[in-house]
């Protein structure tokens, strides 16, 4: 027997040992009632014991009703037991508490910022992973490369240069697990505490509370049918060291920044010496002529840090973006990459370069393109038909969602609380602002709307919640 585990005992023998951490396992809900436990033999083996002592701690728990034995299916928790559901993690500091964006729940209808779940080409990718996994060389093995997988890399420039007009090279890519991982690497590498960043308002609460946490200072700068108003920026801090935006369809409002309005914001980062964060997240959604080229494809000054993602035109459960950085930050940004190491998994960075590669992702792309335009003008043509005046919807030519308008006096909070209620994932426009809220709203995603029965339903549904 290993003398090591006798001595961190805490004078107890040590099959009782085993006995406790097995009963209190029961009863705190982390072995829940069917789990099935180690066998002796492999337990014993484990933590280099006696047979006889596992077995003298299992029989022990099999006499108080703890487990039972199944013969050849092995020994399990007892169906029986009663155990107390999981005590939640404490919460770290006083923050102000917030309550989560993303646990994981199935969405309800109208649930904005998703992609079509039911056209995903699931066979088609489940292939190209499984393909992925055979094949995998010596490098699925080892350490990844920090900065990701050099066929991401090279796949994300190639996608980026013909369709968002940004000329790269692939060793300016980071692949990174989402959008707030972009975020991340960049505050890591460039914020210091107390730095000033200007941020849309409204814009994406995720970059709001991203930002606060890794100690920036944000100025909330309004944004009208042209995008961020720069010229409030400039007035409200124009030492900023950091604007984020989102040019193509500011988030939530859909509106693109106009040309006059891209060029004072480059202009003013290249005066100031200051970093533009572009979130650049369902650009390749525009149903109206051709889509808008990034703000980075005009940034002659390499001010702009772009950030780009998976999660609207393949699957949010991938964590997959990816950030492009000025040459002269590169290896800044590697080192600190380095630092972090905390990768997407190999696996499906090389199904998506190959599903990129292969042209599956140009026809992806085409197919959505198509079906959201579709699917957007069911649903606009029935909240026109049942909620008539009682809610407009603004123009616009692109995005996930539709922005609609309530009738003055109607409150939007009140209402997504009710449309809860009633099995709808309804936004709130007002959530979306920092500052005082100006309208109130509400954002519909219409991507996962099927047919014009279910878009009919959903509108009356709708509708209902903002009469009660
Ligand atoms: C404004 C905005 N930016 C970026 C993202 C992408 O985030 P992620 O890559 O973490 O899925 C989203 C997703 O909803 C978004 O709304």
């Amino acid at each position: 027997m290993n003398k090591k585990v006798h001595h961190e005992g805490d004078g107890l023998p040590l099959f009782r040992q085993i006995y406790l951490r097995f009963r209190d396992s029961i009863k705190e809900g982390r072995l829940k009632p069917g789990d099935r436990v180690p066998s002796i033999r492999a337990l014993a083996s484990e933590l280099h014991l006696a047979q006889g002592t596992v077995e003298a701690a299992y029989q022990l728990l099999i006499s108080e009703g703890y487990l039972v034995t199944r013969g050849p299916a092995g020994t399990v928790v007892s169906p029986q037991i009663k155990s107390a559901p999981l005590k939640p993690l404490p919460i770290k500091s006083e923050a102000p508490q917030q309550s989560l964006i993303h646990t994981g729940e199935t969405p309800q209808p109208l649930q904005m910022g998703l992609p079509a779940l039911d056209a995903f080409p699931t066979k088609l990718w489940n292939r190209l992973a499984y393909r992925a996994l055979r094949h995998s060389p010596i490098d699925g093995l080892i350490y990844p490369d920090a900065r990701g997988h050099v066929s991401l890399r090279n796949a994300v420039a190639g996608y980026l240069g013909v369709s968002r007009g940004i000329s790269c090279s692939p060793g300016q890519v980071f692949i990174v697990a989402g959008y707030r991982a972009c975020l991340d690497l960049i505050c890591r590498s460039l914020l210091h505490s107390g730095d000033s960043c200007w941020v849309e308002d409204p814009g994406y609460f995720a970059t709001h509370h991203f930002l606060r946490e890794a100690g920036a200072n944000l100025v909330s700068v309004p944004v009208d049918n042209e995008g961020m108003i720069v010229q409030s920026g400039i007035q409200r801090g124009s030492d900023a060291r950091f604007a984020v935006v989102t040019p193509t369809h500011q988030s939530p409002l859909c509106v693109p920044m106009s040309m006059p309005r891209r060029q004072s914001l480059l202009a003013w980062a290249h005066h100031q010496q200051s970093w533009i964060i572009e979130d650049d997240y369902d650009s390749e959604y525009r149903y109206l002529g051709r889509p808008l080229p990034a703000l980075k494809s005009l940034d002659t000054y390499d001010r702009v840090l772009y950030c780009g993602t998976f999660s609207k035109v393949l699957l949010p459960s991938l964590r997959l973006a990816y950030l492009v950085v000025p040459e002269n930050l590169v290896s800044r940004f590697a080192q600190i990459a380095d630092t972090m190491h905390s990768h997407c998994p190999q696996l499906w960075q090389v199904t998506t370069a190959n599903f990129i590669n292969e042209g599956h992702f140009a026809r992806h792309l085409k197919k959505m393109r198509d079906l959201y335009s579709t699917r957007r003008g069911l649903l606009v043509d029935a909240l026109t038909s049942v909620l008539g005046s009682r809610l407009s919807i603004d123009h616009q030519v692109g995005g996930m969602h539709l922005v609609t308008r309530l009738a003055e006096g109607k409150d939007d909070r009140a209402i997504i609380a009710k449309a809860k209620s009633a099995g709808l994932s309804v936004h709130a426009l007002t959530n979306w602002y920092l500052d005082a809220p100006s309208e109130s709203g509400l954002l519909l995603g219409f991507t996962n709307v099927k047919d014009r029965e279910q878009a009919l339903f959903l509108a009356t549904k709708l509708g209902q919640t903002i009469e009660n």
